[in-house]
């Protein structure tokens, strides 16, 4: 039996205005860390795509993002290898629509910033998986279980995992995972580690077995 492979994104992007100011958020990336490490744990193959500020653990291959765009091309070259795709990251939606190669002086008028959609990579991802298993979580305030089988089917994917932003750069995490053919599992709050282990059991199960896994 061949090993799987899996691939994950983690943490934020930066979306640059001038050389030196950005826009990002608060994402730490310890969920997508945690993910991968429970992988590897379960004896899948792994590769990391890191937003910055997010290092890949060791003896897991890990690939450096910038920009949402960069994190899209990487995923891009690297999702022919893959047999799941986990889609951890908080990818930017938007990006300035120009970037200045000079820092951006003051002046004592107000600005107005340009923004434009971002390719959303788990959606692109979607249209191409193949007989690839697809998991993506859905960041909701409000709404949550319609907001989250909306997002699941426009991005194709086979479990998505609702949580709330008060997951966002904390040790801790309360979810729900939701698949197409299941009632939602509620997880009550635990450690984001103790989560990655049942998100995973329950990606592991539900792989149909091929001949080439
Ligand atoms: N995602 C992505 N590319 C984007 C935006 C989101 O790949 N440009 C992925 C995330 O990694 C996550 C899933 O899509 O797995 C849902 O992200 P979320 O922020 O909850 O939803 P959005 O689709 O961005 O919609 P909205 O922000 O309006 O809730």
């Amino acid at each position: 039996m061949r090993k799987i492979k899996a691939l994950v994104t983690a943490g934020p992007t930066r979306e640059y205005l001038d050389p030196i100011r950005y826009l990002s958020n608060a994402s730490s990336g310890r969920t997508g860390l945690s993910v991968a490490r429970a992988l590897k744990k379960r004896g899948v193959s792994v590769r990391l795509v890191l937003g910055p500020g997010v290092d890949a653990p060791r003896g897991i291959p890990g690939f450096r993002a910038g920009s949402a765009r960069d994190m899209f091309g990487l995923v891009k070259r690297n999702f022919e290898w893959c047999d799941v795709f986990i889609s951890c990251a908080a990818v930017a939606d938007y990006r300035p629509d120009t970037v200045s190669r000079k820092k951006i002086k003051k002046t004592s008028a107000s600005r107005t910033l340009k923004l434009v959609p971002n390719p959303d990579i788990l959606r692109e991802m979607g249209r191409r998986k193949g007989g690839r298993f697809l998991a993506g979580f859905a960041l909701e305030d409000s709404g949550g279980f319609n907001e989250a089988r909306r997002k699941m089917k426009l991005k194709n994917c086979d479990l998505m995992v609702l949580n709330g932003p008060d997951t966002v750069d904390a040790d801790r995490i309360s979810a729900a995972l939701l698949s197409p053919d299941r009632k939602p599992l509620k997880l009550g709050k635990m450690s984001k580690e103790k989560f990655a282990q049942k998100l995973c059991q329950e990606i592991l199960s539900s792989l149909k077995p091929s001949k080439n896994m």
